[in-house]
């Protein structure tokens, strides 16, 4: 029997910060985590879509202490005022950071900083977030953050002269780039919190392939052909190949609450080519893994975001 939700250890008592949780995966993540007693902080861009969220969190889990928080991870502005909230917010801390949010695919855009969309949004901005959020993250065993990373690590590319996308920009080149990011900030992190003794620790999860507007959003800012032509792709392959949302769910809840999962770990689905299936460790690429690479991101991570952890390297 694979892992399913029930498994979620009594969460009461517990806070969880989720960025993107209107909708998808952390519409999922934040309803069963509150389904688990734990308070959650939906942290989305759009306030009149989050109290819907939320408003549909409580009619499946009645006593769900959930909460809502603007958070537009393509601005640093409303990234540091977003930590400053949260910071007055829970004065005892948080427990749970999962860093969900993404973009995928969308035409060459720019966040209000100048960074390019994907990268930008899906790194940089969780990397800023993290490291304002790390005061309020309780030093206790049992703190985590979960970054949501995706197969399509596997295709990216990180070339430090051309993090932006300035010169020839791909599409499917950049959300690679940003989930490859997303993976090997999660090591790095976890790396550097062992070298400072934190009992904090950073996972990485991906959820395979899932039906979530994922595929749909990105393609549609500022329309275009492409778009138009990827639609029925899209929905036949979410149609023959996608688990649902909810399933999509389990490796970052699973990420997020096992008590026996090692600090570091990556966790996906166990089916064929980790599209679909129960949640399990898989390895991640290795490219994820070059500690030179990983250093030197996190190095223009905190000069391009001015937010610095403070940690051992
Ligand atoms: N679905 C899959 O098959 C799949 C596969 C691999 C990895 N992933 C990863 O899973 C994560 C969740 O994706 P999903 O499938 O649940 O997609 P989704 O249904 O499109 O949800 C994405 C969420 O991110 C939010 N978001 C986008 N830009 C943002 C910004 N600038 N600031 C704050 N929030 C922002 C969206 O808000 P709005 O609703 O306001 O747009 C939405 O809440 C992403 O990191 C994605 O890369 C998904």
């Amino acid at each position: 029997m694979g892992w399913s939700e029930a498994d979620i250890p009594d969460s009461g008592g517990r806070t969880a910060v989720v960025t993107g949780a209107n909708v998808g995966l952390g519409f999922e993540v934040s309803r069963a985590l509150a389904g688990a007693g734990a308070t959650v902080l939906m942290a989305c861009r759009d306030m009149g879509k989050a109290r819907v969220a939320a408003e549909g969190i409580r009619e499946e889990v009645p006593d769900a202490r959930v909460d809502t928080e603007v958070l537009d991870l393509a601005s640093l502005d409303s990234v540091r005022e977003f930590a400053s909230a949260t910071a007055a917010r829970f004065s005892d801390g948080i427990d749970l950071l999962i860093n969900n949010a993404g973009v995928m695919m969308p035409p060459r855009r720019e966040t209000a900083d100048g960074f390019e969309l994907q990268f930008g949004t899906n790194h940089l901005g969780h990397f800023a977030l993290t490291g304002l959020l790390m005061p309020q993250i309780k030093e206790l065993p049992g703190s985590r953050v979960v970054t949501v990373s995706s197969t399509m690590a596997r295709v990216g590319r990180i070339d430090f002269d051309d993090l932006q996308g300035e010169s020839g920009y791909s599409r499917t080149g950049a959300y690679g780039l940003s989930k490859l990011a997303n993976l090997s900030f999660a090591i790095e992190f976890q790396r550097r919190l062992a070298l400072a003794g934190s009992p904090i620790e950073s996972m990485a999860a991906h959820p395979g392939y899932s039906a979530t507007n994922l595929q749909k959003a990105g393609p549609r800012i500022g329309g275009g052909v492409g778009s138009a032509l990827a639609a029925p792709f899209m929905a036949l392959g979410h149609r023959l190949l996608a688990q649902d949302a909810a399933a999509g769910a389990a490796p970052i809840l699973f990420a997020a609450t096992n008590p026996e999962l090692p600090a570091g770990s990556y966790v996906g689905p166990d089916g064929p080519g980790e599209m679909r299936g129960s949640p399990t460790v898989v390895h991640p690429v290795e490219s994820a893994t070059d500690r030179e690479v990983a250093e030197r991101l996190w190095s223009e991570s905190e000069r391009l975001t001015g937010v610095s952890y403070g940690l051992p390297a």
